[in-house]
């Protein structure tokens, strides 16, 4: 069951619609984007910090959270360059992006709405700027790309260390889930 980052971009990739014309879009567009970037990051601390439990996490240790605001800018930039042309670089940051969130207990009920935030206040910008509607729905898909990782890091990370501890087959693990769902 672990994941090898880049095959799981592709598949990504194909399943989001990422195209390569989207790609240019990004990448012409990355000056733009890492000039927007501060805003994005203010708009989501802002958001995060405004719920109980996130503001908490985010407020553990000493600077943590202008160490946020600078791995959030580089991440956001990253959206539009795509580092290595979306490519193995590119999977393996996402990758390590969602183990850093499953080990600080960070779930999909945080992650999914703090990506529904970033894709709310980038809309309003592009639309002051008046950005083509194109750039819009690049964004959209390389922003769920990247959510679908930090999602599947639960996954995989949760499978293997049953896996581990228990000594099971993933067949059996598969059943029991299957069993499990069917008696909630
Ligand atoms: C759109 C969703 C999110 C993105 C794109 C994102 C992005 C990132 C990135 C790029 C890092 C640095 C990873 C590394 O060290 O390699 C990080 C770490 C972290 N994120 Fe997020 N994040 C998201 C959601 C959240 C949420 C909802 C929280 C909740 C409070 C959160 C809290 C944290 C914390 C506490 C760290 C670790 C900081 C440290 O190293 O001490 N993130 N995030």
């Amino acid at each position: 069951m672990t994941l090898e980052p880049q095959a799981f971009m592709t598949k990504l990739e194909k399943r989001v619609g990422l195209t390569n014309e989207d790609k240019e879009l990004l990448k012409t567009n990355s000056e733009w984007g890492l000039q927007i970037a501060p805003e994005m990051a203010d708009h989501f601390y802002d958001y995060l910090g405004r719920d109980e439990e996130m503001n908490g996490i985010l407020h553990t240790g000493e600077g943590r959270i202008h160490r946020l605001r600078e791995t959030f800018i580089e991440w956001f930039h990253e959206m539009f360059t795509g580092m290595d042309d979306w490519g193995v670089v590119y999977a393996e940051r996402r990758w390590k992006i969602g183990l850093v969130h499953v080990r600080i207990g960070i779930g999909p009920q945080h992650v999914v709405p703090a990506m529904a935030t970033v894709i709310h206040e980038v809309g309003k910008r592009l639309e002051t700027d008046g950005k083509s509607l194109a750039l819009k729905d690049a964004l959209g898909r390389i922003c769920m790309i990247d959510l679908a990782f930090i999602e599947q890091a639960y996954v995989e990370v949760s499978s293997a260390a049953v896996l581990q501890e228990t000594g099971w087959t993933e067949g059996l693990f598969r059943r029991l889930i299957a069993t499990g769902a069917r008696s909630m």
